[in-house]
């Protein structure tokens, strides 16, 4: 329970960061990956460690077909099977065919690269619940940090109403310092839950910015995405997060903003490091926690600010527990109003 859900998919990074013949190399749940785009423009991710001597692949070279070990040479197709071993001669009787390289599973989507991490058979047929932006953005801006702090607790940040008002409370983000109490409609999705509200004008002024009052619905979606969707009129504005687990004890925060209207682009080089202060607040908070848990590992989850982080646990258990029987995935969740100050 404590390990993030192996059967899932992980942002791994931006789409735009796998072009032409470059080779990444990728942390994903302590697995060491690289990660490429082919000639034909199809994402391929492959474990990033030579069958020969271990030597990472992501150092070697890439022509769009075949990866080549620095090493000695070996070459290997995207789709990890080995394609050459030019060491051998003609006395060399061996089939190197057989030789591969672990492959995992890679999609695009909202214009990112998703990794799913599992080894082994798969659970049920279901198709993956990536998330996807439904209006053509005029632009938008990603900023991604690492955290050293654990897959669950950096996730929980993500569905936690109650550290806003004490950790991210910047001027341009929290303008009145004094709780408030809030009612909330929580209901059911298919891989998590939703909080749908209007935001007042006294709202923060990142909403103001977009005239009216706008309507926020903000979706958590298992392994570890959250999706806040804003509506005012015909402009739109998406801010999703995603938490990727690196290692057992690192996991990477990435926030993408995406909008509608044209002109916020000019807003773009001011918007960056404000967007990155926010995430640094969590990043430092987080930090600090996770020491604390690594002394005592347990929490106490406490009042109706803290139900939608025992969602969290809810839903991932149920998954682990769908996955062990090979049935789908079903919600245990209920719709629900919450009320807290914040
Ligand atoms: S380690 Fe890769 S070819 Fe030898
Ligand atoms: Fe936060």
């Amino acid at each position: 329970m404590r390990r993030p859900l192996a059967d899932a998919w992980y942002c791994v990074g931006r789409a735009t960061d796998f072009a032409g013949n470059a080779l990444r190399a990728v942390e994903l749940d302590g697995e060491q990956m690289v990660v490429g785009r082919d000639a034909a423009g199809a994402l391929f991710a492959l474990r990033d460690r030579c069958p020969h001597r271990g030597m990472a692949l992501s150092k070697g070279r890439f022509d769009g077909a075949a990866l080549t070990c620095p090493f000695h040479g070996w070459r290997f197709g995207t789709d990890g099977r080995c394609r050459d071993v030019p060491t051998l001669s003609s006395a060399d009787a061996a089939d190197f065919s057989r030789i591969a390289v672990q492959r995992f599973p890679v999609l695009e989507s909202a214009g990112f690269a998703w990794v799913n991490p599992h080894l082994g058979p798969r659970g049920g047929a279901e198709p993956p619940a990536l998330p996807a932006l439904d209006f053509e953005p005029a632009g938008c801006l990603v900023v991604a940090l690492e955290v050293e702090a654990s897959f669950d607790l950096t996730t929980l940040s993500l569905v936690d109403p109650g550290h806003v008002a004490f950790v991210h409370d910047s001027w341009w983000f929290r303008p009145s310092k004094e709780l408030r109490e809030k009612v909330k409609r929580f209901a059911p999705t298919p891989h998590g839950f939703t909080m749908t509200s209007h935001a007042t004008t006294k709202s923060s002024p990142v909403y103001r910015l977009l005239g009216g009052a706008p309507e926020v619905e903000i979706e958590f979606r298992l392994p570890g995405v959250r999706l806040e969707r804003i509506r005012a009129g015909a402009r739109r504005v998406a801010n999703y997060t995603f938490a990727t687990p690196m290692s057992h004890d690192r996991t990477l925060l990435t926030n993408a903003l995406y909008w509608s209207m044209p002109a916020l682009n000019l807003l773009k080089p001011l918007a960056r490091p404000l967007m990155r202060q926010f995430l640094t607040q969590d990043q430092q908070v987080l930090q600090h926690a996770q020491k604390g848990l690594d002394r005592k590992p347990t929490m106490v989850l406490f009042g109706q600010s803290d139900l939608p982080s025992q969602w969290y646990f809810r839903l991932k258990r149920e998954a682990l527990q769908a996955a062990r029987e090979g049935r789908p995935f079903r919600n245990p969740l209920q719709p629900q109003e919450l009320r807290w100050r914040s």
